[in-house]
């Protein structure tokens, strides 16, 4: 199997070398656990050895992104100028548009949408950071997991990118994602988080799940750097 490193410091040692290509990961955690810049530093990897990647950028608008990376020491604008990364939004009335529409629909618009830009940069990972927000509204948590399902299995058939997708976890639960399907159809699921160690907090990194690779679930603890992005310590585990 060929596999794609994370560029995560001292992750892909961890995980056995990487991702496997062309399969689906979940980056899954409470609000301010490093999600987004986990999905940043995968991409910028990616980008530094010629491999293109494209974000969908779901929650946020495009210039706050761009000005909140640049703030954190990562420059996009060369990066998306040389065509090593396309940062794109859905339309602001994309969501009021397909609503009313059939699941299918939905999925069948997001996923051509993504096709074309990671043809068009000859992408080969991708993000879509978080997956929930994009179509929430009144919809029923069954229709939401028929959603989530059909978009990760449609990705992977029909886009052949390494794909990372990010959940947000309701805070205080103890749940691994957002709708509670995720991480079943993903091939590896990795649940940042924060916790007390020693009456100081620390942000964790929890190897749920890695399918087909020799990692054990396991607990570290990791930093955010600044202009690096995620350093995951080795050598503290924490179970
Ligand atoms: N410029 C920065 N300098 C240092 N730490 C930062 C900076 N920007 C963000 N962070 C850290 O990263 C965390 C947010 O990470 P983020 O990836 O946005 O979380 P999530 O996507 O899970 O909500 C913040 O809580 C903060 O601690
Ligand atoms: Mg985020």
């Amino acid at each position: 199997m060929e596999l794609v490193e994370t560029g995560i410091e001292g992750l892909d040692k961890l995980v056995g070398g990487g991702f496997i290509k062309g399969r689906t990961y979940l980056v899954a955690g409470e609000t301010g656990t490093g999600k987004t810049i986990f999905a940043l530093n995968y991409l910028l990897h990616g980008a530094s050895k010629g491999e293109p990647g494209v974000y969908l950028l779901v929650d946020e608008e495009y210039e706050s992104f761009v000005e909140g990376a640049r703030r954190f020491g990562w420059d996009l604008q060369p990066i998306i100028q040389n065509g090593m990364l396309s940062v794109v939004t859905l339309l602001p009335d994309f969501v009021e548009r397909v609503r009313s529409k059939p699941v299918e629909t939905i999925v069948d618009s997001i996923v051509e949408s993504l096709r074309e830009e990671v043809e068009r940069i000859g992408a080969e990972r991708l993000v879509i950071d978080p997956i929930a927000p994009l179509v929430v509204g009144e919809e029923s948590l069954v229709k939401m997991r028929e959603y989530v399902r059909s978009l990760l299995v449609s990705i992977e058939r029909k886009i052949r990118t390494t794909t990372l997708v990010t959940s947000e976890i309701p805070t205080g639960t103890a749940q691994l994602s957002r709708f509670g399907v995720e991480e079943f159809l993903a091939t590896g699921v990795l649940v940042l988080g924060l916790r007390s160690v020693g009456g100081r907090f620390a942000r964790t990194m929890w190897i749920r799940k890695m399918r087909w690779s020799p990692a054990e679930p396991a607990m570290y603890e990791f930093e955010i750097v600044p202009g690096k992005g995620i350093v995951v310590k080795t050598e503290k585990r924490l179970a």
